[in-house]
Order: C-alpha cells, then sequence, then structure tokens
C-alpha cells in the first residue's frame, strides 16, 4: 500500500503534539521526522528527546530519517525513543551492512537513503537486506526545495532492480513532492512519499493529504 509520510520540519515547531496529531486526523499514513547534525547537513534539527515526546502522542509509525554523521553513535537512542523506522545515510557511515543489520535485529524497519548524486550501484550489496530506500529528490538540509526531476529514472531504474531481484524493499521519496509532481514519482515506482511544505505550508491539510492520495491511486 502506498502511503504518505507528512515531514515535521515544516511544522509549526512551537505546537509540535498539536500539528503530529493533526495531521494524523487528517489521513496521514506516518510521521516523518527529520534528523539533522549540522555536519552532515549544515542544518541542526532535533534528538530523540523529541521522537520519544512525539511516540506519545500518535499512534502512527514514527519515520526517523538520520542525516547525521556516524549514525551508528546513537541508531540505538533512537530505537528506545520509538522510532518505528530508521534511515541512515550511505554517504555517512562506513560500516552500513553491520548498522542495518542492528537497526533489524531490534525490530525497527531500516531504510537505506542515496544524497542525489549517489549512484544506485552504492546498493548493489546492501538492496536484499535493507526494508526500503530512501531516494533524496533535494540535497537533504532543508525542506521547501525544488523537486529533482533528474531522479525519476533513478526512481524507476530502482523500481526495476528490486523488481527483477525478486526483493521486497519499498522506495521512499523526499523532498519537493506536492500534489504537482506526487504521481510521477508514483508512476516511477515509489511506495512512500515524504512532504513537509506541501502539507504544513497548505492551509487545509486534510484537502491537501486527500489531493496527494488521488494523484497515487490515479498513478
Ligand atoms: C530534507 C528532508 C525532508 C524535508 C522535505 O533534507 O529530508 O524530509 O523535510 O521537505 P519538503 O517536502 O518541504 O521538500
Ligand atoms: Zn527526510
Amino acid at each position: 500500500m502506498k502511503r504518505i509520510a507528512p515531514s515535521i520540519l515544516s511544522a509549526d515547531f512551537s505546537k509540535l503534539g498539536e500539528e503530529v496529531r493533526e495531521v494524523e486526523a487528517c489521513g496521514a499514513d506516518l510521521i516523518h521526522c527529520d534528523v539533522m547534525d549540522g555536519h552532515f547537513v549544515p542544518n541542526i534539527t532535533i534528538g530523540p528527546m523529541v521522537i520519544k515526546a512525539l511516540s506519545k502522542v500518535t499512534k502512527l509509525p514514527l519515520d526517523v530519517h538520520l542525516m547525521i554523521e556516524k549514525p551508528e553513535r546513537y541508531i540505538k537512542e533512537f530505537i528506545e525513543a520509538g522510532s518505528n523506522m530508521l534511515t541512515i545515510h550511505v554517504e555517512a557511515t562506513t560500516h552500513l551492512q553491520r548498522h542495518i543489520q542492528h537497526i533489524k535485529e531490534r525490530g525497527v524497519k531500516a531504510g537505506v537513503s542515496l544524497n542525489p548524486s549517489t549512484p544506485l550501484e552504492a546498493l548493489n550489496y546492501i538492496l536484499g537486506e535493507a526494508d526500503f530506500v530512501l531516494i533524496m529528490t533535494v540535497n537533504p538540509g532543508f525542506g521547501g526545495q525544488k523537486f529533482l526531476r533528474s531522479m525519476l529514472p533513478k526512481i524507476k531504474q530502482l523500481r526495476k532492480m528490486i523488481n527483477e531481484k525478486g526483493l521486497s524493499a519499498e522506495i521512499e521519496v523526499d523532498g519537493g513532492i506536492g500534489v504537482e509532481n506526487i504521481k510521477d514519482a508514483s508512476q516511477a515506482g515509489a511506495d512512500i512519499f515524504v512532504a513537509g511544505n506541501a502539507i504544513f505550508g497548505s492551509g487545509d491539510y486534510r484537502k491537501t493529504i486527500k489531493e496527494m492520495r488521488k494523484k497515487i491511486e490515479d498513478s
């Protein structure tokens, strides 16, 4: 089933709990939480304490996207905080396979993410172990950036790789996704759609999520 994951990066942080409850009530499937360390990406955002707090206000799975150097230093803490899905970047760590195994052993869905310029070949020996692959469709670090259409062939190619190998990994897309391009990403083969600005920047969360879902269903 295709799923929509509002990214709290564009939510009003002064009332984060309410914002999360609101998108849950308005039809979201997951809550996407962007963790940034000021090293892997220029920005700094939230840590495990906020994930723990959010796990108490929503029943939706928390989809935690680690944009941090050496994410292995914090995997345990993010899992204990209540992450249901945990993504690490191939560019941020040396022993990727070990850490993916670790996440899965703890009963959490493990995601592998690629920056826009990282080739799919980086997945060659890990694809069979990942629960999902997060394809960045902007350069990570900020919300509200423009969707890189050059990532559509990459998504298509990844869908082909997964299907040809008979694997079950899902494809998540993140960055610049909105009503105007979600259908293209879906047709290319994506399963999970992160959207920050498109949802939290819209006046009507329910209407926007509904419109996005309609585009996916039509694809
Ligand atoms: C970007 C983050 C995204 C971001 C997406 O570095 O990983 O999750 O919140 O925001 P939009 O949908 O506004 O591009
Ligand atoms: Zn993200």
